[in-house]
């Protein structure tokens, strides 16, 4: 047995929910969280009830989600839509098993049906993501207590800051017709994102955002999906990595001596898939390390992401969508340099 990493603090989960829960108007809440990560439920289901708001636990087994046929997994993780909508719906943010096994991808399509008719019905969600343990890849070696360190400050960051600079940048990036980016580790590519509409992630729970999720804070757009030229250097767990995309497809992805990586490649939909995403991190206390869902946040990059982009205002529909973080960006709008957001988890390294 690995040993788990502690669990989100009573302050933290206090502080998010006076944040993100806005003018939510929700009496009851209903919470369903992995079992393993029973501790850091109970946490949440406290601090609902401190803010008004009565809340009932459902803990998921781990072994549920790869034993059972697919759309009972999915339960486990976004329950179908039931007679008790009204409630505010409290669950787990990242994919909820802690190893990938066979057709996992099955259930988490599951899921998402599930979080789309909840969403059709008006119910609003707030996705919570906790780490299991420790992590371990090319770069980083983090302690399970280390990785909740992480996660618990980058849950627990100034929102209203956070929301401040996802209004500068939406003000400055609106109307931008070529973008280019570069970094020192290989980056230089240009993108069109002409007549698309920048979105802030605010996590702020509404009628704008009716789902958050935790740890957040970016502000992103739909490429235009024939337009990418260039390159992107990015890591895979952990390891530099680059991708060239000419006309919008990428075309090549190699390792930091030139040589081709057709595993990852293969993975990233390497042939046909747009770069379809640019977004812009606002959460100052996510590290840009793959750990979860919390790097693409990171204050101070710039993500880019290959695969679908049509439920943010793009026109590629796919079921993928990896984002590639690109580390000390510099982004030009035209002539204009985009102003980036303080990075404080820098202050940690
Ligand atoms: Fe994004």
């Amino acid at each position: 047995m690995t040993t788990l990493a502690p669990p989100l603090k009573a302050s933290t989960a206090d502080h998010a929910l006076s944040a993100v829960l806005g003018d939510v108007q929700a009496a009851r809440a209903r919470v369903v969280y992995p079992e393993p990560l029973q501790a850091t439920a109970e946490v949440i289901v406290d601090a609902l009830g401190r803010a008004g708001i009565e809340a009932r636990l459902e803990l998921t087994p781990e072994l549920s989600f790869r034993e059972l046929p697919a759309g009972e997994a999915a339960a486990g993780w976004v329950p179908p839509v039931s007679e008790e909508e009204g409630e505010l719906l409290v669950l787990y943010g990242g994919q909820p098993w802690r190893d990938p096994f066979p057709e996992d991808y099955k259930v988490g399509i599951e899921a998402m049906k599930n979080r789309e008719a909840h969403l059709a019905r008006g119910t609003q969600i707030l996705f919570i993501e906790w780490p299991y343990g420790a992590r371990k890849d090319a770069e980083i070696d983090l302690s399970p207590s280390e990785v909740a360190e992480i996660f618990d400050r980058a849950i627990a960051i100034n929102y209203e800051e956070m929301r401040s600079w996802n209004a500068e940048l939406l003000t400055v990036l609106a109307g931008s017709e070529e973008v280019r980016i570069t970094c020192p580790h290989g980056t230089d590519v240009t993108f069109s994102v002409k007549d698309r509409t920048f979105r802030p992630e605010n996590c702020l729970l509404g009628t704008k955002e009716p789902d958050v999720y935790l740890p957040g804070g970016e502000v992103y757009v739909a490429i235009q999906e024939r337009s990418a030229n260039g390159t992107v250097a990015f890591r895979h767990v952990g390891a530099p990595r680059i991708g060239h995309f000419q006309e919008g497809i990428l075309t090549r992805v190699v390792d930091a001596n030139g040589r081709p990586d057709p595993a990852l490649a293969e993975e990233l939909g390497c042939g046909f898939e747009p770069l379809c995403e640019f977004g812009v991190g606002t959460n100052s206390w996510s590290p840009p390390w793959q750990i979860g869902t919390l790097y693409e946040k990171c204050s101070g990059t710039i993500h880019v992401a290959v695969g679908g982009n049509k439920h943010f205002g793009g026109e590629r529909d796919s079921p993928r969508h990896m984002d590639l973080v690109v580390r000390d960006p510099v982004v030009w709008l035209g002539m204009k340099r985009l102003r980036l957001p303080r990075a404080d988890w820098k202050e940690t390294t």
